[in-house]
């Protein structure tokens, strides 16, 4: 037999035979053309280039946390083994974004890398305005600038960092309104990510003139990686759309988003992808994105808007800051990249693989009595640290020992999202966050089952020795997005 083309069989030495008389051979195996459903998630790839990890002893990995001030972000990365510090443009990139890589044409204006880039984000994301910027807090930048301001109130589900630092940089207000259980880290609900659509309607009753857009994190980051459902997306659009206030989405993880909704939501299950990603894109007024998560770019991102006046204003801080609107600080390869991966994104095959694995690592654990948020998110798993360590108080940053000893034990290097994160108010007080986490983040297509067994290892041998890992003061703390480049010491 050969490879089967219609009736007819192509030999494997080139010849064609016509089967259309013959009877064909069915093998027993096929007879009730049963599909067999196997637990293994095999990566729907093969290795095409390899990178070689960095082993380091337990000793060097204490020399190297104490020379950074205990600060995960001050690591040398060579230094790390396995790299769970982010999802954000340290995914692997495909064959097919290589290629187009080569593409790139460099252009100052009017490149065709740019009409490529903005056809491919138009596919998804029909917006009148794409505005191109170097990563997705420039996007939040230069909106914020322009609409945001004293006396104004951002809503959110929950502001990323940048995005919360970017609000209140411009003097406005970001104000969190997620449902009651998304900040439950045991609490099962399907769509933890979803906005509390009474407390948005009774915001705007009152504040509509004050709100200039309401945002959606899709999927939430800092409430554990949880999906906002479809129902959700079209019930702050419905109350935007009353109160005359633009509806923007914070966009990053919108393909694991849709493979969220695509699984858990009545009635979706059948639609493509893509399909759910474009109504998502019709129910708002425009977008920010950091084009380092789901669209598999090294570095971009964009801002988009239906609105003349506001994209025009936008631009303009655009050419200040970012460059010219046809590459806004991308080279022409970026967008290249970009636009073939925004294809690969929204592919049911790597999207069943990318929420099935990340959910292996988290159901291991939790299996393992390791406390995680439940139910698994989509680019990473988030390690309740409060509960994993009731011995250290929030403001002794229960998360940022828990990393530490992560890194100390496995070389594994996770980020903390937690009261480091979030502690410290506008007015340079200090509060406790609503959760302690540290976040195992999982690059995009980058690291195997076998490396992922080992963190379960290691994460489990951190976890059993959790009642002895300290606390920690920070001895030099910065004023904005502290955890950056804060530096500890442990209380001992
Ligand atoms: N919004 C969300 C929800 C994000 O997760 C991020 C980045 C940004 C905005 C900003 O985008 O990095 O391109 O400027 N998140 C990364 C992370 C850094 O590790 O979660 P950026």
């Amino acid at each position: 037999m050969g490879v089967r083309r219609g009736r007819n069989v192509i030999g494997f030495d080139g010849s064609m035979c016509d089967l259309s008389h013959k009877v064909r051979y069915v093998p027993s195996i096929y007879h009730h053309k049963m599909e067999y459903n196997f637990r293994t998630i095999i990566e729907p790839f093969r290795i095409h280039s390899v990178e070689p990890l960095h082993m380091t002893t337990r000793d060097q990995r204490i020399g190297a946390i104490e020379e950074c001030g205990f600060n995960v972000f001050n690591l040398h990365a060579q230094d790390v083994l396995i790299d769970l510090l982010t999802d954000s443009g340290t995914g692997a990139m495909s064959r097919d974004q290589w290629a187009a890589i080569q593409h790139g044409d460099e252009s100052y204006a009017g490149s065709p890398s740019w009409f490529r880039f903005e056809a491919g984000v138009k596919e998804l994301f029909a917006f009148e305005h794409i505005i191109p910027t170097h990563q997705g807090r420039a996007a939040e930048k230069i909106l914020f600038s322009v609409i945001g301001g004293p006396g104004k109130v951002v809503p959110n589900n929950t502001h990323f960092d940048t995005t919360r630092a970017n609000v209140e940089a411009s003097g406005a207000e970001a104000l969190d309104l997620l449902i009651a259980e998304g900040r439950d880290p045991s609490n099962l609900h399907p769509f933890k990510g979803n906005m509390d659509l009474d407390a948005l309607d009774g915001l705007l009753a009152t504040r509509a003139s004050d709100v200039p857009a309401v945002f959606l994190t899709i999927t939430n980051n800092s409430g554990g990686g949880q999906p906002v459902s479809l129902a959700n997306i079209r019930g702050v659009s419905e109350i935007c759309r009353r109160y005359g206030v633009p509806f923007f989405l914070d966009a990053c993880r919108f393909a694991e988003n849709a493979w969220f909704i695509h699984e858990r939501e009545p009635g979706q299950g059948e639609r493509d992808i893509a399909d759910i990603v474009r109504e998502v894109a019709s129910l708002a007024d425009g977008m920010t994105m950091s084009a380092k998560k789901d669209p598999f770019g090294n570095i971009g991102g964009w801002l988009a808007m239906n609105d003349d006046a506001l994209a025009e204003k936008c631009r303009n801080l655009l050419i200040l800051t970012e460059g010219f609107p046809t590459y806004g600080g991308l080279a022409g390869r970026d967008l290249e990249a970009i636009a073939q991966g925004l294809k690969e994104a929204v592919q049911p095959d790597y999207l069943r693989y990318r929420i099935q694995s990340t959910a292996y690592l988290g159901e291991a654990l939790h299996a393992a009595g390791v406390p995680v948020v439940m139910p698994i998110g989509g680019h990473a798993v988030y390690l309740d640290a409060k509960a994993l360590l009731p011995h250290v108080a929030p403001l002794e940053y229960p998360g940022q020992s828990l990393a530490v000893a992560l890194y100390e034990v496995g070389g594994i290097r996770a980020c903390e999202i937690g009261s480091v994160m979030f502690g410290r108010q506008p007015d340079g007080s200090e509060k406790p966050a609503a959760m302690e986490l540290v976040r195992l983040a999982i690059p995009r297509r980058t690291y195997t089952q076998s490396h992922i067994d080992y963190v379960i290892e290691v994460v489990s041998a951190v976890a059993a020795r959790a009642s002895s890992l300290p606390g920690y003061r920070m001895v030099y703390e910065p004023t904005t997005l502290r955890h950056f480049t804060a530096r500890y010491e442990p209380i001992v």
